[in-house]
């Protein structure tokens, strides 16, 4: 291990319970936590993996209001559903709380209170939204009005969707209550503050000269917020959702759910530690490591460490904070409101016992340096080829055979030759790359380090042969047999902390007992005698069909939102009444209707025009049965020139409306006319 000390502390973000746990959130933090969890804990150290769910802030109030049921339904709702799931993924937390506990409530009440009576706040007044009617100060997210850029009368006070400019409440056009719709005003209110400019120099040296050793996109973030000067930060808020400031005359303001959220670190250490909580946090042989996305790190590097600082008490700063960059899917960015996500807990429905797959796909996959892309291709691909292919099979071949040839028991090996010599050497080698790896939290590459030793195995199994030694030579069989179940035994402890449930799987078939990160590269991990259970296969291949069925369920989606985000076209430029007339606009009965071949969006018309029969050629043929349109009434434009469209001459459009999914439907006269009677 690169550092000493006794004791981690990992903490996780705190997911907001206003949606399950999705993709991007296992990639970004709570898998690459548990892997080093686990990681240490194999080591022997003392670990405490903490987590929970943030049941405060805005969007939970606005969820709960568009439901009509109140936050503590919301938050009751999904801190259920994430915490199942984050277990059902073996996520190893020590503990999973939430912010609405009453130790919560206390911890970080007792905190504000203390930083307040020591003065380190300010207060300051300000003129802030306000609903008259409702009798409430708005959130930014609760004022909504015409975006100052692009002209969108549906933008929040903090964002514009349509054109996703950054806002201001005072900078929208018009504004007015989303509770109300009243117009909204400003009133004056006062509010506390923590003087972040206060710890600007205390911050920088803490980070940008005692930790360069941070990941360089944490390091670069923390660096240009402390470039840019710190300012007084707001820790309260007018709402009524929240924990109360516990100050006199401060009814209805709350703590910011950002000043509260971290203290969740501490209150969940103390729900589950009471007695000895403050070693985790106070000791000098403890250390705090916070895992994070790349949203968060502001918060976590700057203003909690503040928070901290101001508070004193003893409280260490956090030594690591790895975090990561966003996973995308399918290319675009995730977005629970958009119902854009792989959910956690839909994942374990769909593919039970394929924990480890996620996981492993998530983490070679990693956004660790950059912002990376799941698709649904690469997750089939990474398990066929890889997890089936290379680790399943050597792991399986190792085991077949040693049922074969020795009745399931681990072979007594003869003198080793330099082959084995070398796999023994080459094992050591990848253990101590993967340990590195670990140690500075660059799981990806991790794995594929730890992915070496089965690429190591199955060539060593290509070159021995045993299967064929078999036949003339018992005695090295049994000693290739032999290394190969090392080897598997070896897997087992490596890939513990990325596949624990695969782990487990190998540890029962081989019948191992210690799983000590130590004995990696050992000789007698699985001694000579010993028996082995029956073989199971680790993974298998999933079909093209599993993975249509994902694919269809988010073009669903995309066509969900397509329809829920349309809007009409903005009014097209005048015409002059004179050009308009110029248009012959007729009905026409459909006499016949017919499929066009090699063609599948067109349909072939003859239509009764009053004075003769003309032929037009539509593009409605995905909407439209060609039965179903013969005898009825269409409007089509009758002095077009004619147009050959696929060797047909159109003579003609016939008019429909496009509906918000992009489907046509054809403009009929609502009672029968005379064939030829035109559109006025
Ligand atoms: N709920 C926040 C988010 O999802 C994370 C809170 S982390 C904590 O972005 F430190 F505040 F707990
Ligand atoms: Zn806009």
């Amino acid at each position: 291990m690169e550092k000493n000390f006794k004791r981690t502390l990992i903490t996780t973000a705190l997911p907001y319970a206003n949606g399950p746990v999705h993709i991007g959130h296992l990639a970004g933090v709570y898998v690459p936590a548990d892997i080093y969890a686990r990681y240490l804990r194999a080591n022997g150290k003392e670990v405490l993996l903490v987590g929970g769910s943030d049941e405060h802030g805005v969007p939970i109030t606005i969820k709960a209001r568009k439901e009509g049921v109140t936050p503590q339904d919301i938050v009751d709702r999904y801190h259920t559903i994430i915490k199942k799931s984050m277990e059902g993924l073996g996520i190893s937390f020590d503990v999973y709380s939430r912010t609405t506990s009453d130790i919560h409530s206390h911890t970080a009440s007792e905190f504000f209170s203390r930083l307040y009576a020591n003065g380190k706040f300010i207060e300051k007044t300000s003129l802030q939204p306000y609903d008259e009617q409702a009798g409430e100060f708005l959130a930014d997210r609760y004022v909504v009005g015409t975006c100052p850029h692009c002209g969108s009368d549906r933008a929040y006070g903090d964002q514009c969707e349509a054109c996703g400019t950054s806002l201001n409440a005072t900078d929208l056009i018009n504004p007015h209550s989303a509770l109300t719709s009243a117009p909204v005003t400003l009133k004056e209110t006062s509010h506390w503050f923590l003087p972040l400019n206060d710890y600007q120099e205390a911050l920088s040296k803490w980070i940008l000269e005692g930790h360069k050793e941070w990941k360089t996109n944490v390091y670069g973030q923390c660096k240009s917020w402390l470039d840019m000067g710190l300012q007084p930060r707001a820790v309260s808020r007018d709402l009524n959702w929240g924990v109360p400031v516990p100050v006199e005359g401060a009814e209805g303001k709350v703590l910011y759910v950002w000043f509260d959220a971290p203290i969740g670190y501490i209150s969940n250490t103390k729900e589950i530690l009471p007695d000895t909580w403050q070693q985790w946090w106070k000791s000098p042989e403890s250390r705090v490591v916070n895992f994070i996305g790349k949203d968060n790190i502001v918060f976590h590097c700057i203003v909690f460490p503040a928070m901290l600082m101001a508070y004193g008490d003893g409280y260490q700063l956090p030594d690591n904070v790895p975090a990561n960059e966003f996973l995308n899917l399918e290319g675009d960015k995730i977005s629970t409101s958009r119902n854009w996500a792989v959910w956690l807990h839909e994942y374990l429905e769909d593919f039970p016992g394929k924990q480890d797959v996620l996981r492993y796909v998530l983490t070679a996959n990693a956004p660790e340096t950059k912002d990376n892309d799941f698709t649904w291709s690469d997750f089939q691909a990474r398990n066929n080829n890889e997890l089936v292919a290379i680790l399943g099979n050597f792991v399986n071949r190792a085991m077949v055979l040693t049922h074969k040839y020795f009745q399931g028991a681990v072979p007594t090996p003869a003198t080793l030759q330099p082959i084995d010599e070398t796999l023994f050497a080459e094992i050591l080698d990848i253990k101590q790359r993967v340990s590195e790896k670990l140690d500075t939290f660059h799981f990806r590459d991790a794995l594929k380090d730890a992915m070496d030793m089965a690429r190591a195995g199955n060539k060593y199994l290509q070159e021995t042969e045993p299967w064929k030694l078999a036949k003339t030579d018992m005695e090295r069989t049994a000693t290739v047999l032999y290394c190969a179940l090392q080897l598997c035994a070896d897997m087992a402890v490596a890939f513990e902390p990325f596949m624990p449930f695969m782990a487990q799987k190998l540890r029962l078939m081989l019948g191992m007992e210690s799983m000590a990160w130590d004995a990696i590269g050992g000789r007698e991990l699985v001694p000579a005698g010993s028996k082995i259970n029956e073989s199971e296969l680790l993974f298998e291949k999933i079909a093209d069909e599993t993975i249509a069925a994902q694919l269809q369920r988010l073009a669903d989606i995309k066509e969900q939102n397509k329809i829920a985000s349309w809007k009409a076209e903005p009014q097209a430029a005048d015409v002059d009444f004179d050009t308009f007339m110029k248009a012959d606009l007729r009905v026409g009965t459909v006499l016949e209707c017919s499929r066009v071949p090699k063609a599948d969006k067109l349909l072939k018309f003859l239509i009764d025009d009053g004075l003769e029969k003309r032929t037009i050629v539509s593009g409605i043929a995905k909407y439209y049965a060609p039965e179903e349109l013969v005898g009825k009434q269409v409007v089509f434009i009758a002095n077009l020139p004619p147009r050959k469209l696929k060797g047909i001459v159109s003579q003609g459009m016939i008019l429909s409306a496009e509906n918000a999914d992009g489907s046509l439907v054809v403009i009929s006269p609502s009672a029968a006319v005379v064939p030829g009677a035109q559109v006025k």
